[in-house]
Formats: C-alpha cells, sequence, structure tokens
C-alpha cells in the first residue's frame, strides 16, 4: 500500500459532512458501468451518503470529498470507458484484478484530468488500445497496469516527470525503448517485463539516479547490454531475452551468442580467424573451396571472382591466368632442368664415348701408314 493511500485512509476519520451531489452520482455511474450488483462486496453502496454510510471501498476527506477508491478484488465487470472528474480529489483509484476492459485511450484522459489523481492502479483486468500522451502533464507518480492488453508507443510515458513507479508488465507493448531518459527524474521501480520489447538498450538507462529496481525481463531484447549497466546500485532483471555475449561482469544472465564473424567461448566472444566464416551462434565454418575470407572475424565466405579459384580454408584466392604462369615457369623450369640433365649426360657419354674410340681410331688410322 502507497504513503497516498495510508494517508486517504488516515483522512477517513471524522467523516460529518455529507458528500458532493456531483460526486455521488460519479460513484452511482461506476456501480452502474461495472455491475455493482455483482460485486463481492458492495455494502451500503447506492444508500444515502458514500462517505456517511461507508459505501464499501470508498474513503473520504474530513470535508467528505471522495480521497480514495478501494476496490480491487471485487468481482467489478463491464467495459470502462469514462470516470466522471467531479471527483477531483481522487488520490488513489485501485481497480486491479477485476474484469474491466475497454479502449484505455479513451478511458485516459478522463484520469488524466482528476487534478489529484496519484495512485493509478487498474492492473490484472482486460483493458486494451494504448497510453495516452495525457499523462506527461497529468500528477500520476504511481502508475500500475500491469496485466492488461495494452500496446503501442511507451516514448511519452517514459517522457513523464511525475512517475515514481511503472508498472506495465504483462502487456503487449511491441517497440523499442527509447534512447533517452531524461525526464525520468523521480523514477524508483520500472517494471517493462512480460512484454515483446525489442532493440538495443541505451546506456542512459544507467543514469536514472533514483531509480532501484529494472525489470527488462522476458522481452525481445537483442544486443549486448551496456557495460554502464553492470556496476549499478538498482536491481536489475534482464532475464528471458536473446543477449549477445559478453555479459558485463557483475550480472547473472545468460547470453545465447556472439556478433557475426564470432564464435561463443564459455560465455565469451572469440574471433574467427581468416579463412574461416562465423555467424555468431555456432562454430566458425572453414570457408568451402573456392571462396575466401580476407580478414579475421568475417560473417561470410565470399565467393572467388570470375576465373580465380581457392582450396578449402583460404584467405584469398589464386587467379587461373596466374596459375597457367606458375604451370609455364615450372613447365619452363623442368625443361631447363631435364636439358641440363640431358646435357649433362650427353656430354659425359660424349665424352667417354670420344676418348675410347679415339685410341682405337688413331691406331686404327695410324696402322695403315705405320704398320
Ligand atoms: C449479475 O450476474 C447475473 C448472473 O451471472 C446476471 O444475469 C446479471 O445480469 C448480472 N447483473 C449485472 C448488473 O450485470
Ligand atoms: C451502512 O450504513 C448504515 C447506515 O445507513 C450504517 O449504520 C452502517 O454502519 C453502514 N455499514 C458499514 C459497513 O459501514
Ligand atoms: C521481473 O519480472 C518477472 C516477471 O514479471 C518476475 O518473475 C521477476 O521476479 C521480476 N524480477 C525482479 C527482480 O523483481
Ligand atoms: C519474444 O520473447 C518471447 C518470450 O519472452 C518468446 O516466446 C518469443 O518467441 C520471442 N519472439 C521473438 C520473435 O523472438
Ligand atoms: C544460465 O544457464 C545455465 C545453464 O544452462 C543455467 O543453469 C542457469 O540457471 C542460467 N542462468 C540464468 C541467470 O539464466
Amino acid at each position: 500500500m502507497s504513503p497516498w493511500t495510508l494517508l486517504s485512509l488516515f483522512l477517513l476519520a471524522g467523516v460529518a459532512m455529507a458528500a458532493d451531489e456531483d460526486e455521488i452520482d460519479a460513484l452511482k455511474d461506476l456501480y452502474k458501468n461495472t455491475a455493482g450488483a455483482n460485486w463481492t462486496v458492495n455494502t451500503n453502496w447506492t444508500i444515502g451518503d458514500p462517505c456517511k454510510n461507508h459505501w464499501y471501498g470508498v474513503y473520504c476527506d474530513s470535508g467528505s470529498r471522495v480521497t480514495a477508491l478501494l476496490l480491487s478484488n471485487n468481482g467489478l465487470a463491464g467495459k470502462l470507458v469514462a470516470i466522471d472528474t467531479s471527483l477531483d480529489q481522487l488520490r488513489t483509484l485501485d481497480l486491479s484484478n477485476n474484469r474491466l476492459t475497454g479502449d484505455f485511450s479513451k478511458l485516459a484522459p478522463y484520469l488524466c484530468s482528476l487534478p489529484q489523481l496519484s495512485v493509478l492502479n487498474l492492473g490484472g483486468n482486460g483493458f486494451t488500445g494504448t497510453l495516452t500522451n495525457c499523462f506527461v502533464k497529468a500528477s500520476v507518480d504511481f502508475f500500475y497496469m500491469r496485466d492488461n492488453h495494452l500496446s503501442g508507443s511507451l516514448r511519452d510515458i517514459l517522457a513523464t516527470p511525475s512517475l515514481v513507479e511503472l508498472d506495465l508488465s504483462g502487456n503487449k507493448f511491441h517497440t523499442q525503448l527509447p534512447s533517452s531518459f531524461d525526464d525520468l527524474v523521480n523514477i524508483v521501480k520500472l517494471d517493462l517485463s512480460n512484454n515483446q520489447l525489442y532493440g538495443y538498450l541505451s546506456s542512459e538507462l544507467g543514469d536514472l539516479a533514483t531509480l532501484k529496481l529494472l525489470n527488462l525481463s522476458h522481452n525481445n531484447f537483442t544486443g549486448t547490454i551496456p557495460s554502464a549497466l553492470a556496476a549499478l546500485d538498482f536491481t536489475a532483471d534482464f532475464s528471458g531475452n536473446t543477449w549477445e555475449c559478453p555479459i558485463p561482469s557483475g550480472l547473472s544472465v545468460n547470453c545465447t551468442h556472439c556478433r557475426a564473424g564470432y564464435t561463443v567461448v564459455n560465455g565469451l566472444c572469440k574471433e574467427c580467424p581468416a579463412g574461416f566464416s562465423g555467424n555468431g551462434h555456432s562454430e566458425c565454418v572453414m570457408c568451402p573451396a573456392n571462396t575466401f575470407s580476407p580478414v579475421a572475424g568475417s560473417a561470410f565466405c565470399s565467393q572467388c571472382p570470375r576465373g580465380a579459384f581457392s582450396f578449402e580454408g583460404s584467405a584469398d584466392c589464386v587467379g587461373t591466368f596466374l596459375l597457367v604462369q606458375f604451370v609455364l615457369i615450372v613447365l619452363v623450369l623442368v625443361l631447363v632442368v631435364l636439358s641440363l640433365i640431358l646435357y649433362c649426360v650427353l656430354r659425359c657419354w660424349l665424352k667417354r664415348h670420344n676418348k675410347a674410340p679415339a685410341n682405337d681410331g688413331a691406331t686404327a688410322y695410324l696402322h695403315p701408314e705405320f704398320s
């Protein structure tokens, strides 16, 4: 129970005067629109004066003005699209955990027109629609709308300076967070868990000086958790998202993947070497033949240009023209070597062959002359 609720309860003492006629009509309207006859408890409702007769859940100040309506868990049902603004001293409105429905963007302008409204709890109902921007200038500082079906933008509500606690958990917000939170100057508790929020987290969340609890669990956030959020003096719940490794030290969150070009090793990211590619989720993969990756940390292997080829795991490709040149040079070298060998062999053979027959020949030639 908030301080304001308690205050409202204390102000209850000394009820004497009668409530305003317009206020009585406003309460009777609420009773009628939310199936009052079927409420779990509706003691004294619609009988005489709400303050004097202690209508169940109605609290008044010493001037017999209604300051709080506490009708949580009371079987209120039906479409609620308006609240009579003659309840202009209302500080606390708690209609949580009932079966109220309706487009919240229709109801919101009435709530924003209640100049004293500080605690608003419509959690655990079936409200649909969006949060309008009227709360930015309204007086609500404890704003609880958990477990409804709200959707749309969070930009205006996250720029509402009066907010001390905001609970929008369990709705259908499918949007990104703003990058700046400069206007949330009083925020203590921010619960956006169980939605479909996506995108990257801004490190500016770490600048929320008054924050004590941040719950972003069970959304679809991606990217890394900024290291600026590691050494915070508030409780943070980042679980149930698919975070990119590495997780800043000190946070008990698991990460699932790394940036493309890397692979996860014990919660840390290891760069894939040149000649490999990495999708960030599984192990680095060797580039197949005829593809290449020139530098470490490549997300993919590129196809070799036309007329070039590579072997598996290559950091670059070899042009076929170069290959032909290479083969030609090798052939020429081989030919040269072969020629040399042949030349050598021939020379040696000729030398040996010439020597022996030369002597024979000499004898042979000399023989006829000198014989
Ligand atoms: C109260 O509940 C009964 C039975 O479910 C239903 O017939 C009746 O219409 C309800 N009354 C109101 C005021 O909704
Ligand atoms: C209901 O009103 C009567 C007077 O009409 C009063 O005597 C009684 O105490 C009230 N009930 C409660 C629970 O306040
Ligand atoms: C965050 O919200 C989830 C779901 O609403 C809840 O289960 C969890 O306990 C909360 N974490 C903290 C630290 O309050
Ligand atoms: C979003 O997160 C919810 C759980 O919070 C999960 O069930 C769902 O598959 C996610 N959607 C995408 C598109 O990642
Ligand atoms: C991280 O993963 C491990 C192993 O899967 C699991 O036991 C642990 O509870 C997880 N921690 C968190 C904070 O989700």
